[in-house]
């Protein structure tokens, strides 16, 4: 097994897996005797997403990580995503297949410059979407998800002054959706803003009677084309309850997995993006392997940890976050 600092540098702990093993079956047997729950978002490999106990969007998966009496969250998603299970489950150990699970749109908002941007702004306040770094949050009154967003915004006075951060589409689109005027830090996913308008209109001429389903992180020129805009879940449960049998998928092409078991009879386009893929995968997400998760479980690393005293600032926003979420029934 790796050294605690090899695993820092590589991200993961590497050791060699018996090939005769059924990963399947060890995850589920480490899970009952470490009392572990697997978490997953849609956007990571099929394999990871058949084994979780919970497969959800980010705001799912908070609900879920405050609510679990495991010992263990396992999160299969990233860095983030398990830093916000652990400062709601301080108590727990969280642990992550790839601590180099990153994000880009997390990485567009350093924290140092984002507090020397608020400062321009003393009378506004700081909502800031869910993709963003432990210290950001901490500087934050409101963390909202892409399912919640527009409700947020909409659960504040007309007149009160907001920075929206990090990222600027959703900012733009909750911006249109709620008629408010949002400051917005200049943040972007590296996923989700390279969908091709051209590539998706010659797709829908070939599929007319495609359904177009967007994510509020693409930008607002494919948002304007699509027939429904929505977090992960939005989409598959649109897809789900839709009498359509065709859809084009402007997100992360994990989703399409869950989208195509839930709906066997429809048919899933992924969405191109501008260069020379034909779907778009987040290669933050899809750094944790069945491997790596099966590895974590059974070495109890790498763990993700945030200091106690950004758990302390960090905590609220993201409380207030699911306090709004639940009065709202979402
Ligand atoms: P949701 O699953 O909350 O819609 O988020 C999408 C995303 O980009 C997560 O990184
Ligand atoms: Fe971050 Fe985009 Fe990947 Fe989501 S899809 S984890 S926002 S880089």
């Amino acid at each position: 097994m790796d050294t605690f600092e090899e695993i820092n540098v590589k991200g993961y702990a590497e050791e060699y897996i018996d090939p005769s093993l059924d990963l399947f079956d060890e995850i589920e047997r480490l899970k009952k005797e470490k009392n572990a729950v697997v978490l997953a978002h849609y956007y990571q490999e099929p394999d990871i997403q058949d084994v979780a106990d919970y497969i959800g969007d980010s705001l799912g998966l908070s609900q879920q990580a405050a609510k679990t009496d495991a010992d263990i969250i396992v999160f299969a998603g990233v860095h983030f995503m398990a830093e916000t299970a652990k400062i709601l489950s301080p108590q727990k150990k969280v642990l992550l297949p790839d601590l180099k699970a990153g994000c880009s749109l997390a990485d567009s908002c350093p924290p140092h410059l984002f507090r020397k941007f608020k400062e321009n702004y003393p009378d506004h306040l700081v909502i800031t979407y869910v993709n963003c770094t432990a210290e950001l949050k901490a500087m934050t009154d409101i963390v909202c998800t892409s399912s919640n967003a527009v409700q947020i915004i909409e659960s504040l006075p007309k007149d009160q002054k907001i920075i929206f951060g990090p990222d600027k589409n959703l900012g733009a689109y909750v911006a249109r959706k709620t008629g408010r005027d949002l400051v917005l830090w200049n943040g972007a996913c590296m996923v989700h803003e390279i969908f091709s308008q051209e590539k998706i209109i010659r797709l829908k001429e070939r599929h007319p009677k495609a359904k177009l389903l967007a994510h509020p992180e693409c930008e607002s020129v494919i948002l304007k084309m699509a027939d429904y805009i929505g977090s992960t879940t939005g989409l598959l449960k649109y897809a789900t309850k839709s009498p359509e049998k065709e859809f084009i998928v402007a997100t992360e092409s994990g989703i399409i997995h869950q989208m195509q078991k839930d709906n066997p009879d429809k048919v899933f386009i992924p969405a191109p993006p501008n260069n020379q893929c034909a779907c778009n995968d987040c290669p933050h997400m899809k750094r944790n392997t069945l491997e790596k998760l099966y590895l974590c479980m059974k070495n109890e690393l790498p763990e993700v940890t945030v200091p106690e005293h950004i758990i302390e600032k960090a905590v609220k926003p993201i409380e207030r976050m699911l306090e709004i979420s639940a009065q709202l029934g979402l």
